[in-house]
């Protein structure tokens, strides 16, 4: 069959038009999740892996690169966790017999857009609330209220699932002595300062070792040096 330019034309913005729309109408459906306000304040319920459970007090400030993570654990401690956006994270308790430990991560804290290209999964309801669920790289599934799109539950890939008990959007600490880490973390000896001490320890018990190879390498030159001096006189 020869068909006429005008006609083929036409068969194509037909065509178009079938297509076109539907892709619109796809893309209006599937939703995606809500960013993370810029601050808010988060009382999270947290079923570990191994069915630990904990309260934890998430205050979120991206503006000032940090979010503070106040832990309590079922009859434990009191655990703050302060992670700062250059990949440097604080963990520390209070009282007479307070510890700290200092992490280095190379990530910082999770950008509001954190969520952004997560696959979407459809909707489930989940802890009495319609939830849209997204996925992302195997790692995390995000539960998102329909209705008001505050988030409702995470899960991570370890096991480790998160229940929201109250999300207040704009809230942020006024007591920014909080987020201040004590000073016995930086007293104490952390882990880059053990490391180092180790290098320098290392250097420290190699450098007799290397001075003997040096000693007998130039005591042997120098025998070798008058053998050969000795044999060209004649
Ligand atoms: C915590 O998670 C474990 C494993 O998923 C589950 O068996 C347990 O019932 C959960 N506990 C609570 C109190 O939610
Ligand atoms: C990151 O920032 C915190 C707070 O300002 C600071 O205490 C820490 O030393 C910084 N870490 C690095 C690796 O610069
Ligand atoms: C701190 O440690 C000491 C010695 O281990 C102990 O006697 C004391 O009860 C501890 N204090 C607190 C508040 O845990």
């Amino acid at each position: 069959m020869n068909l006429n330019p005008p006609l083929t034309t036409y068969l194509v913005l037909i065509t178009l038009q079938l297509i076109t729309p539907s892709l619109q109408f796809t893309n209006q459906e599937i939703p995606t999740p809500k960013p993370w306000p810029q601050q808010f304040h988060a009382l999270l319920y947290m079923n570990l892996s191994r069915g630990n459970l904990q309260i934890s007090n998430l205050w979120y400030d991206w503006p000032r690169g940090l979010n503070l993570n106040i832990i309590q654990k079922q009859l434990g401690v009191l655990l703050y966790d302060v992670e700062w956006n250059n990949g440097t994270s604080f963990y520390y308790t209070l009282g007479d017999n307070g510890t700290c430990e200092i992490m280095h991560f190379g990530v910082g804290i999770p950008r509001p857009d954190f969520l952004d290209e997560a696959k979407y999964l459809g909707t489930q309801e989940t802890e009495g609330f319609l939830c849209n669920v997204w996925e992302k790289v195997d790692f995390i599934w995000y539960y998102e209220d329909v209705l008001t799109r505050r988030p409702v539950r995470w899960d991570f890939l370890d096991g480790i699932s998160t229940h929201v008990m109250t999300f207040e959007v704009g809230a942020f600490l006024n007591d920014y002595s909080l987020v201040q880490a004590p000073s016995y973390c930086f007293t104490q000896e952390t882990e880059a300062n053990y490391k180092s001490y180790l290098m320098t320890g290392a250097w420290l018990s190699v450098l007799p070792v290397v001075w003997g190879v040096w000693f007998w390498r130039e005591k042997e030159r120098k025998v070798q040096c008058i053998k050969e001096c000795c044999e060209e006189r004649p």
